[in-house]
């Protein structure tokens, strides 16, 4: 791999990229990499590589011609290499792994080019780059730091620069994950112990207790990675064990209950929206569309339909409960209800993402049941999609009888069709 890199500053990154694994690699012929001073090729006596901005405004900016003439040095013995002119820029795509793998895989020379001042003038970018990479929602005074990040990530990919291909493969946002925790010697420290499995030399039990340490802090650190991964059965699993010794862990005080306020909407909302991409992920086609809308759960929060469950101060979760009749349950097919007209509906609810798992949703349900016999009803019907398999053995464990199938038009464009349970009382 080859990384030429354009700057005002070429020492401050030959310190730094000649140092250490990159400094052996590049040593050893792996690694060509060229830091050029763009100032050598001014085409003014004063060496002056900038002017103000047209306009008027701050500072200075960068001209277009030294940066495209040391461009035309750099590349003017890489004919014939899969070249990528890549300007650093606050203003690119954000840096991230899957770049860099692209980057490595795709192309075996790398031009990157380092703005400073107000950055450099647009003719440059658009004559002469290929695109702009950032190396984050923030401005840096140069792009040097920019291009050394990109360069380290994409060489140590580079075969022969690591010990072994594991030594990346296996690491943070490699396959989407945050990688385990890593220890080494002393066993203990400072009071605190290297978990006991580390310590056995059991290869199977090592492996399965990294890989749920991994998918347990990718849950907790990045809950945006997490949401995004494919799991594969023996990961559901893990996440399911995961989930339960949360459980086991944390609710330490009792989940209370009460009417929704109008100030509690934007945590039903957040709530809602985790809730839209779980079932997403689990092929589920219920609140696939605008629905519910937030205008749903203002009109419910008046109502006072709305209840929601607490955790300490936080909102756990919510739901919402209306008194029969509930005109589409009238149109049961393939089953009857066996409650009369007494009863209350289940409607919308959801639990917070990170309390899936806990007991919240079974004393969600619980308390569902106290504010319908608190109503007088005499019995609680829902319904839920037949995929929703939490939502289906959360009823089934709550003791509720599947009662036959029902047509719900809430989502225009998404399948209607959902199974209704009723739980009788008395
Ligand atoms: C002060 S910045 C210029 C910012 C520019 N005026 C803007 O607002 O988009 C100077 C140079 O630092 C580099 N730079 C600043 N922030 C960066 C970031 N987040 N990622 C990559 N390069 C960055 C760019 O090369 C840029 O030309």
């Amino acid at each position: 791999m080859r990384i030429d890199i354009l700057t005002l500053f070429p020492e401050s990154i030959r310190g730094v990229l000649g140092e250490s694994i990159l400094g052996r690699a590049a040593a050893k012929g792996i690694l060509d990499i060229r830091c050029h001073q763009i100032r050598d090729y001014t085409e003014n006596k004063q060496k002056q590589v900038d002017d103000y901005p047209y306009g008027g405004g701050w500072g200075q900016v960068m001209n277009a011609q030294p940066l495209k003439s040391c461009l035309d040095a750099a590349l003017a013995d890489a004919a014939g290499l899969r070249t990528r002119v890549i300007y650093m820029s606050p203003q690119g795509q954000p840096f991230t792994q899957a770049k860099a793998r692209q980057l490595k895989a795709d192309y075996d020379h790398l031009v990157l080019v380092c703005g400073h001042y107000e950055g450099v003038d647009e003719r440059f970018i658009e004559q002469c780059v290929d695109e702009e990479i950032s190396l984050g929602d923030f401005v840096l005074t140069g792009g040097e730091i920019a291009a050394m990040a990109v360069a380290d990530a994409v060489c140590r990919m580079v075969p022969g620069v690591l010990a072994d291909e594991q030594c990346y493969t296996g690491e943070s946002h490699w396959d989407g994950l945050l990688e385990y925790p890593q220890y080494t010697r002393p066993e203990e420290w400072e009071g605190q112990k290297v978990p006991e499995v580390l310590l056995g030399g059991n290869h199977a039990e090592i492996e399965r207790w990294r890989r749920k340490q991994s998918l347990e802090r990718t849950m907790r650190k990045r809950p945006d990675m997490f949401e995004a991964l494919e799991l594969s059965p023996e990961d559901q699993k893990l996440v399911r064990e995961i989930r339960k010794d949360k459980a086991r862990r944390k609710l330490t005080e009792p989940l209370t209950c009460r009417s929704a306020t109008e100030a509690d909407l934007p945590a039903i909302l957040e709530i809602v929206q985790h809730a839209r991409a779980s079932l997403k992920k689990y092929h589920v086609d219920q609140w696939q569309g605008e629905y519910p809308t937030p205008d749903v759960f203002a009109a419910d929060i008046q109502k006072g339909n709305c209840h929601v469950v607490c955790y300490q101060a936080e909102i756990a979760a919510f739901f919402v409960l209306t008194r029969g009749p509930e005109p589409g349950y009238d149109q049961l097919t393939d089953g009857k209800w066996h409650s009369d007209d007494n009863y209350c509906v289940l409607h919308r609810a959801a639990v917070r993402r990170d309390f899936r798992g806990t007991p919240v949703s079974g004393v969600l349900f619980d308390f569902a049941v106290n504010e319908a016999k608190k109503s007088g009803a005499a019995a609680l019907r829902t319904d839920t999609h037949r995929k929703n398999k939490a939502m289906r053995s959360l009823l089934e464990h709550k003791g509720c009888r599947f009662a036959g199938n029902v047509l719900v038009h809430s989502e225009e464009g998404h399948d209607p069709r959902r199974q209704a349970f009723e739980l009788l009382w008395e």
